[in-house]
């Protein structure tokens, strides 16, 4: 698979001092936020027993696993190991790091090594983020104004009146995250029921 900037969240889903699970082309990931506002996105896998660091806590300019509390900093080096406080951790204990740039309110991630930018979506306002059991060729049939394969867009009808909607594709083991977009004059709210009723339809075509 041909590595590329994937969105793994709406930047407005992700508040300072919060940690939260994503994906990444078969990577399970944890992308936080410092208390300063600092974006990561980091391998989900804690380097000295396994345990999920989304399921760990931010604090100030670290996030410390919650199982036996090993703290990282920005780069994801190990800082501290409350067992053994007087220690200084090797350098050798680091959590993968990923690239992770935030753009038109969307969190993207890539490769640490990855070169240039993510996609530009223009023209738009970030919405909501949806998860869904089915795959991509569901919500094509559903609903085929929709055109592309990762970034998904087109005119759709919302309140009876056509509106630009782009979906942001992330594929998961479980199915896929749909990051909703929609146009700045739709209305927000009446844009949020369609993208949960397109979630149901989809989800209802592959069950069918
Ligand atoms: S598993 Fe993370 S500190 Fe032990």
């Amino acid at each position: 698979m041909t590595p590329r900037w994937t969105a793994t969240g709406l930047s407005q889903d992700l508040p300072k001092g919060v940690v939260m699970a994503g994906h990444w082309q078969g990577h399970d990931l944890a992308v936080w936020r410092s208390a300063t506002g600092r974006l990561q996105a980091w391998n989900d896998r804690c380097p000295h027993r396994g345990m999920r660091l989304s399921h760990g806590f931010v604090r100030g300019e670290t996030l410390a696993c919650i199982y036996h509390g090993w703290v990282y900093g920005a780069e994801g080096g190990c800082k501290h190991i409350p067992a053994h406080p007087a220690l200084t951790p090797p350098a050798t204990i680091t959590v993968t790091a990923f690239a992770c740039v935030e753009q038109d309110g969307v969190i993207w991630v890539a490769p640490a090594d990855m070169a240039g930018s993510p996609p530009a979506v223009s023209g738009v306002q970030p919405l909501r983020s949806v998860s869904l059991t089915c795959d991509l060729a569901a919500v094509l049939a559903v609903e085929p104004a929709l055109l592309g394969q990762d970034i998904l867009r087109g005119t759709v009808q919302i309140d009876g009146q056509g509106h630009d909607v782009c979906l942001l594709v992330q594929n998961n083991p479980a199915g896929l995250t749909l990051h909703a977009l929609c146009g700045v004059r739709a209305n927000k709210v009446a844009a949020s029921h369609w993208v949960e009723n397109l979630r149901r339809r989809a989800e209802m075509k592959v069950a069918a």
